[in-house]
């Protein structure tokens, strides 16, 4: 069986990858760690936009529920219950028994636009963090400082998950009416050469950026976090910025931990200066700047729609 790696995402902005350690992470069992942001329920009701004060707490939908951001999403959203109803989607009865097995977590592919009916019927909005995954090739000796290579399995390339599948969820999302559809891509989208569309040749920050213009285009309120190199640290404890176009890739400040993606992610749902917004995301090292609390701000100072 193929080793299974993750690519950091976004470690090497300007140069291919040439060694297992500036190209690739080990996959490791995730391992979320806690959030700091301590929201009170009071507050969070306040903040809340599509939680109306006398309407019913709504139901919202996090895919790839299974995976490293969209476990701790899912996590977030049913430790909220006084203000929204958690719902997951996963692919394998594995992943489902590994986030708790719970009846609000729905199997289907994002491939099988029928497949993921059932569990978008009554959503009141859509967290998407599905990606494709590129596979390490097997017999990769990095004593021997050899290059490692990277493959998609058949049908799973880029364009079928992160283009075909994002696509069939926005349209069903968008059949049921959600108020709004957050999508988490990635940075480096500006740069058709990025060396990150040359691994497994799936080209998927373009696949990436098909969807993100899709749903920019499709009319349902929009926010799209495309977010820097990913990290398992702990969250809240890090001023975040934002920004557009890739600026942010030729700075320091390019990466971002998972649980910070999840928060905004969240975050996003409450604000209304987070719809129609498109944005970079990262955050300065733990440490320097000033922890963000004020999401509110934090989405006011996106200007930018796509
Ligand atoms: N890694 C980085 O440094 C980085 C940087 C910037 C942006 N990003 C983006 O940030 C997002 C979250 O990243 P992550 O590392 O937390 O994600 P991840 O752990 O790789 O999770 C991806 C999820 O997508 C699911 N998936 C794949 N194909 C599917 C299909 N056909 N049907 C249903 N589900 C499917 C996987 O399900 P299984 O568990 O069943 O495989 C997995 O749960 C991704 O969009 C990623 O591209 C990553």
């Amino acid at each position: 069986m193929a080793m299974l790696m993750r690519i950091s995402f976004l470690a090497t902005p300007s140069k291919p990858p040439s060694s297992f350690s500036d190209s690739a992470t080990i996959y490791q069992k995730p391992t979320p760690s806690p959030s700091r942001f301590h929201w009170s329920a009071s507050s969070r009701r306040r903040a809340g936009i599509l939680a109306m004060a006398d309407g019913p707490v709504p139901t919202v939908l996090v895919t790839g529920a299974g995976g490293r951001t969209g476990q701790i999403v899912y996590k977030k959203l049913k430790e909220r219950s006084d203000q929204f109803v958690a719902r997951g989607l996963v692919r394998t009865a594995e992943s489902k028994e590994k986030i708790g097995g719970a009846d609000d977590v729905f199997m289907g592919d994002i491939r099988n636009a029928e497949s993921i009916i059932p569990a978008i019927e009554g959503i009141d909005a859509l967290i998407i963090l599905t990606s494709a995954v590129p596979k390490m090739k097997p017999g990769f000796d990095p004593s021997k400082g050899e290059r490692p290579e990277f493959y998609f399995e058949d049908e799973s390339y880029p364009e079928q998950v992160d283009w075909i599948g994002q696509k069939n969820q926005i349209d069903a999302a968008k059949s049921v009416g959600v108020k709004q559809i957050v999508l988490v891509g990635s940075m480096g989208g500006t740069d058709i050469n990025h060396p990150l569309n040359s691994i497994g040749n799936g080209k998927i920050l373009i696949w990436k950026r098909k969807a993100e213009q899709y749903l920019a285009d499709s009319g349902v309120p929009y926010t799209i976090i495309r977010a820097g190199g990913l990290q398992d640290k702990d969250g809240g404890v890090r001023e975040l910025l934002v920004g557009k176009d890739d600026e942010l890739l030729k700075t320091e400040t390019r990466t971002i931990a998972r649980v910070d993606v999840a928060e905004v992610c969240i975050q996003a749902l409450q604000f209304e200066e987070a719809k129609f917004k498109a944005f970079d995301l990262a955050s300065k090292p733990e440490g320097t700047g000033t922890p963000t609390t004020d999401f509110k701000a934090l989405f006011s100072q996106i200007t930018t729609r796509f």
